[in-house]
């Protein structure tokens, strides 16, 4: 958690940077969407790498209820949201515009009414090939007494929500396995629209 991009503070795992590279390198997103972005450290690593993975205008949308974006840059637009109501700040006006495919990111409070939230507005909003990713599931595995205030939020969340759509979806167990059964922060979270 002391990880720091381009001094910008940036919240990820280091195998999930690898896993993230491998999808990168594999999907080319043109579009990153990340629901919640804090300090904004990862939405300038995604902007950075899809320009690295040869997509000559990436659009990372980074949204968050209280950002701390302290940067500005081009590629990156910076949305104040909560991930309870994201048609208020995400219109389809705006979505419209986002060129695919996408890569969407579920990353904010770990609680379960937020990543189910933002699993079922963005259901009917991918298209087949876009990624969703559920962030932090691992919280369920982690020792320590301030990660039982989540309940298994993400892990709850991606199975409820797969027991009613899973048709739709493929876990990407490729990358959830790719450094050992589910050797990620998010198991079982790597989502595949079909
Ligand atoms: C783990 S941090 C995001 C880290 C970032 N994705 C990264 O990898 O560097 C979680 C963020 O979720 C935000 N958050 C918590 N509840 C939220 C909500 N209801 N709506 C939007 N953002 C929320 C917090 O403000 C915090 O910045």
């Amino acid at each position: 958690m002391q990880t720091v991009y381009r001094g910008v503070r940036f919240l990820k795992n280091p195998f999930d940077i690898g896993l993230y590279l491998q999808l990168l390198s594999r999907l080319k997103p043109k579009t990153v969407i990340e629901i919640c972005c804090r300090f904004g450290g990862s939405a300038l690593w995604f902007a950075d790498m899809m320009r690295c993975h040869g997509i000559e205008h990436p659009h990372v949308i980074a949204l968050d209820i209280a950002p701390e974006v302290d940067f500005a840059d081009p590629r990156i637009m910076v949305i104040q949201g909560d991930a309870a109501a994201l048609g208020n700040s995400l219109p389809d006006t705006l979505l419209a515009t986002l060129p695919r495919p996408w890569l969407v990111v579920e990353d904010s409070s770990h609680f379960y009414h937020h990543s189910m939230a933002t699993l079922e507005f963005f259901h009917n909003r991918l298209d087949v090939g876009d990624y969703i990713v559920v962030e932090d599931g691992i919280v369920e595995h982690l020792s320590g007494e301030n990660y039982r205030q989540y309940q298994n939020g993400p892990n709850r969340a991606v199975a409820d929500f797969l027991a009613k759509e899973g048709t739709h979806y493929s876990v990407d167990t490729e990358l959830c396995d790719f450094y050992g059964t589910n050797a990620t922060y998010n198991p079982n979270g790597w989502l595949r629209r079909k």
